[in-house]
């Protein structure tokens, strides 16, 4: 069953109120009730205290004085007393019962009923006690107390202390109103912030455009969510910007290939051109590029998927990436620039073949972009935990516009150059790719006409890490 948010906290917050009501009711009934019975033990030992004492006074050396037991009689009934008083032999000279009956039996009843409606758990049930009364130090008799044990209280005490229940009453009324009242502030107040939330989700989900200052909040977690979510709309806007001009960039490199081939093509129908081996190996050629451009389209792919997969090998990076600097040396030399390596033995555990594609892809970057007579070093070197690769070339250098791009698919700084050089914009993309699969780090840093420098970090033990712990 799917409840609004704000009946949820409502019925929340009025259960927590009811049971803390309902606690605070049976904790005070208990303490209540138990005050009650000492101050009754307290009252009744006071009021008999005073009918022995008054018994005591009135005995005079003749004997008892009738008139005298009555009004003590009379005054213990209006306590909630029977009295019953016995002469030293034990023979009755007074007794409440016989005297009243039908009082006697009444202030009983009155009692028990006061009492059970005063007390809902009340049990009274009639009980006696006996004190012994005594004059000069000598035994005069007993007064035999019947009442409503274990202990009670008379109707004039209990109007006394029976506003207290209503008082109980009157808070516990008072708590569930307040926490209601609360409650509602509380609710409306985070009701409005989820729905500020929901509404910027929204507007970010429809792709529609919003005011930020009309979206914050004095409460630290809705903002960071708040936050979020216009991070999330911006991540979207970009990557939306990135997917628009990839497909901008992918149609403009095929439309060189398709145009030449076409025109070519259409040249050697109508019979305005031979075949000749010159014109075939042309289109041949866009072929070729095309072919390229898809395949490293392809393999591009396949690296950026999340489940790019490392074939982990401990390996030694200085001596691979010497020997790739080895096979790079013809190229180099070719075209009169100067490659150096530096470099020890830095053991790692990784994808052989995919560090080893990143190293191509940055020396074949260097080796394009850097003109006869220059130089290009490549140095390792590591801490405990890192091995890190820098390539340093003295080529044409990124001009700063280009720089945060250069690592996006099919970008190429300097089109017209790189064209000539055949490149696809698409080696950095993988370069990229490749280092993050090992939860290492790629930087560039260039200065047109000085040069390029290109940092790679890479963690020792990342994939021998993984590796145990998905053994374990
Ligand atoms: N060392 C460098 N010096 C100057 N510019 C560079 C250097 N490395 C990369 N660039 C610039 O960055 C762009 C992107 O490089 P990337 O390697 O991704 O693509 P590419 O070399 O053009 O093509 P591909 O590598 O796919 O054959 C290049 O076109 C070039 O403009
Ligand atoms: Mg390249």
């Amino acid at each position: 069953m799917t409840l609004k948010l704000r009946t949820r906290l409502v019925i929340t917050h009025l259960c927590t109120a009811l049971l803390t009501v309902l606690f605070f009711t049976v904790t005070a009934g208990l303490f209540t009730g138990f005050l009650f019975e000492k101050y009754a033990d307290v009252t009744q030992a006071r009021k008999t205290a005073a009918l022995v004492r008054s018994l005591e006074d009135q005995y005079q050396e003749s004997g008892w004085q009738k008139e005298e037991i009555v009004k003590i009689g009379v005054q213990g009934l209006s306590y909630g007393f029977i009295t019953k008083v016995r002469d030293a032999g034990d023979k009755v000279v007074w007794d409440a019962l016989e005297h009243d009956r039908e009082a006697c039996q009444q202030t009983l009843r009155h009692i028990s009923h006061s009492m059970r409606r005063f007390l809902s758990g009340w049990e009274g049930e009639y009980t006696t006690k006996t004190y012994p009364l005594s004059k000069g130090g000598k035994e005069i008799g007993t007064l035999e107390v019947g009442f409503m044990g274990p202990y009670f209280l008379t109707e004039l005490e209990l109007n006394y202390l029976g506003p207290l229940n209503k008082i109980l009453a009157v808070l516990a009324l008072v708590c569930i109103i307040a926490a209601l009242t609360l409650s509602r502030w509380v609710n409306k107040g985070l009701t409005k912030e989820l729905d500020k939330i929901n509404r910027l989700a929204g507007l970010v989900a429809q792709k529609k455009s919003y005011d930020p200052l009309l979206f914050t909040s004095s409460s630290e977690e809705i903002r960071k969510a708040l936050d979020n979510i216009k991070q999330l709309g911006q991540t979207l806007e970009e990557q939306e910007q990135v997917k628009k001009r990839m497909t901008a960039d992918l149609a403009h490199e095929l439309r060189t290939p398709l145009t030449t081939l076409q025109a070519n093509l259409e040249g050697l129908l109508e019979g305005i051109w031979q075949p000749t081996k010159e014109r075939l190996s042309s289109c041949h050629e866009e072929i070729l590029r095309i072919i390229r451009l898809v395949g490293d389209l392809e393999q591009l792919t396949k690296f950026e998927s999340d489940q790019m997969k490392l074939n982990g090998a401990t390996f030694d990076l200085g001596e691979l990436a010497g020997n790739i600097c080895l096979n790079f040396q013809g190229a180099y030399r070719q075209k009169g620039v100067v490659l150096e390596f530096v470099g020890k033995k830095e053991m790692m555990t990784g994808d052989r073949d995919k560090i080893s594609q990143l190293v191509v892809n940055l020396l074949s970057n260097s080796l394009k972009h850097t003109s006869t007579g220059g130089k290009v070093i490549l140095v390792s070197s590591s801490n405990k935990d890192f091995i890190y690769l820098v390539l340093n070339d003295s080529g044409s250098g990124i001009p700063p516009e280009d720089l945060t791009r250069v690592f996006d698919r099919l970008y190429r700084a300097d089109i017209s150059r790189t064209r000539a050089t055949g490149g696809s914009g698409i080696g950095l993309a993988i370069a990229r790719a490749i280092v993050e699969a090992h939860h290492g780090s790629i930087n560039i840093v260039s200065q047109v006409g000085t040069g390029t420098e290109v940092t790679v970090v890479l963690p020792r033990n990342y994939l021998k890490d993984k590796t145990m712990e998905s053994e374990v």
